[in-house]
Order: C-alpha cells, then structure tokens, then sequence
C-alpha cells in the first residue's frame, strides 16, 4: 500500500527519526504466473511497461530487483514468470510507489513458490531490492509500505508508534513526478560539500520529527501544524522543495490548513496538509484543486484505527 511521511525525510537518511503511516485505501497488488517454459524470458506489466523484464525501464528498477531478490530466496533463479503489478495511486510521487511495489512483488513470488518469510525476511528483501535500485534508502518505505499501523522509524528500524490524534491530513499530489535517488543525491553532495550548514538542517528535522512523535502521542494538533510549517522551511532549505510544493503548501494554509508540508523526496510528488475537521479538510482539498493539484486524497488517523 501507499505510505506517506509525515515528519523525518531526507533526515531519516542520516539516523535521525522519522514518522510515517501506511494509506490502508490505496493499494499495491501483484500477481506472478510461472511462464509455461521454464527458461522463457520473464515478462512484466507494470505501469506503462507491458514486455521483457530485462528491458524495462530504469524507473522500474525496484520491481526488477524484487523479481530476482525474490526468486533467489525462493531457490528458483532464472525461472520464466510473468509479473503484473496494479496500483490505486501514481509513481514518483512521494508516496512510496517503489518499495510498495518490490514489497508485493516479492510476496507474490514467495506465494506462488510456496515460500514462507517472516515480516523481518520481507523487508530485508525489499531493502534489498530497493538498495539495488535507489541507492541508500532508509529502509522507512520498505517498512511503512508493509505496516498496519503508524511507524516510528530509526536507524533502519522501526517500532509502532503511539498515534492519538482526532485530525485529518490531506495529501495533493503536484501531479509532476519527483525523483527520490536524484533528492536524495543532492542532499547528500551538499552534505559533503557543507557539512556543517546542512548538517545543522539535518538535526533541525530530526528535533522536529522526534517532538512531533510526542505531540501524535498527545493528540496536539496546532503543535503538529507548527512543526510541518517549519519542517516545510527546513526542507526548502535544503534544497528539496520546488515552486509547485512552496505554492501548494501557501494555498493549503490560505484555505486554514494548521500547517502544511511536502511528504517524501521531493521536488515534485505531493504535499500533506493538517486539518482540524472534516469539512476544512474538504475545503482544503478543494483549493488545492484549484491551485492546480492532479489528485487529492484524505486520510483520518482517528477513523482508521476504529476500521476493523
Ligand atoms: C523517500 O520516501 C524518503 C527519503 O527520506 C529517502 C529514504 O528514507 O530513503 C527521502
């Protein structure tokens, strides 16, 4: 499923915490058909790509990794399968698309093997897959695309966090594709080049996302609206944000969001913006439709945790 970050990006990286929580509506599926020939060439269906695995474009690297992470688990390297991926919200927006996608990949291989895994096993795999595909991820998507409940993330681990907040949070995508590995890249050249100045940027998110972890826990929803206006700043600053996120954000705090913030890498994808009720969150989404977002959607912590 989809995930959306909600403080701790970019940071996260670094070994400073994070807080995110699984989209339970928005899904990912896969399904993996042995081919009838063994050593027939395995195909993928995935987004716009309908052809050889092998041949599928680099922005389906993740999945491709997690096709052969997942056959070499299961002990069948090599085999013919035809893989089908199926989503109910769009790539490259900060929402996880990759890791949710290797994540059911591999599920779906290990399934049509027979092949059990424990929840640790799956992540590895997927940090795996992920690792070949972007680089160094965190290991946050790969573990809040397979959670069923909100995640505190640290040091490449992540515990469940205690979330007691009657709020909703809308999201609004940008509709322009944002690349993680390239985000993430240039933090990490600035980083080199300045350690000093971004590393203080870094610490300053990660202050933020660990008062934030409290103030989920306590329900406070204007201490949680500042810190996503500064987290915003901050991530301006760092370079990530773009006009589009810096304008969307501006016309979610117009239309009374209590703070709003770019969610996931960056420089395209989507924004989240805090609410206090269900109607500002639908006027909130509203404007953000006018100001030119491609998708909105909302999610309420409170309602989720009393679905079954
Ligand atoms: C991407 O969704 C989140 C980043 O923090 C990268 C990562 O955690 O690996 C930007």
């Amino acid at each position: 499923m989809a995930k959306v970050i909600l403080f701790g990006e970019h940071s996260v990286v670094y070994g400073h915490p994070a807080v995110a929580v699984p989209l339970h509506n928005l899904h990912m599926t896969a399904t993996v058909r042995p081919a009838a020939v063994v050593t027939a060439p395995s195909t993928l269906n995935c987004l716009d790509w309908h052809g050889p695995l092998d041949a599928a474009p680099a922005q389906l690297a993740s999945v491709v990794e997690a096709v052969k992470v997942a056959t070499g688990f299961a002990g069948h390297p090599d085999t013919g399968l035809h893989v089908t991926t199926q989503a109910d919200f769009p790539p490259e927006r900060g929402l996880g698309s990759s890791a949710a996608a290797a994540g059911a990949v591999i599920q779906a291989v290990l399934d049509a093997y027979g092949v059990p895994a424990s929840p640790q096993q799956l992540f590895d795999l997927t940090q795996e897959a992920e690792r070949i595909a972007h680089g160094h991820p965190s290991g946050l998507d790969a573990l809040t695309t397979a959670s069923l409940a909100p995640v505190y993330f640290r040091d490449g681990a992540g515990t469940a966090l205690d979330m007691n907040l009657t709020a909703w949070i809308v999201i609004a995508d940008s509709g322009a594709q944002g690349s993680t590995r390239e985000t993430v890249g240039d933090v990490r050249r600035g980083y080199e080049t300045s350690p000093e100045q971004v590393g203080a940027l870094l610490d300053q998110l990660g202050a933020i996302a660990e008062g934030a972890a409290e103030d989920l826990r306590t329900g406070d929803v204007s201490a949680l609206g500042e810190k996503m206006n500064d987290a915003h700043r901050l991530l301006a600053e760092l370079g990530v944000s773009d006009d589009r996120l810096d304008a969307m954000t501006g016309a979610a705090r117009d239309a009374g969001a209590v703070g709003a913030k770019l969610t996931g890498g960056g420089r395209g994808g989507c924004i989240i913006a805090l609410a206090r009720t269900g109607d500002d969150a639908a006027r909130i989404a509203g404007s953000l439709t006018d100001a030119g977002a491609s998708g909105t959607w909302i999610y309420a912590p409170h309602l989720e945790k009393a679905a079954p």
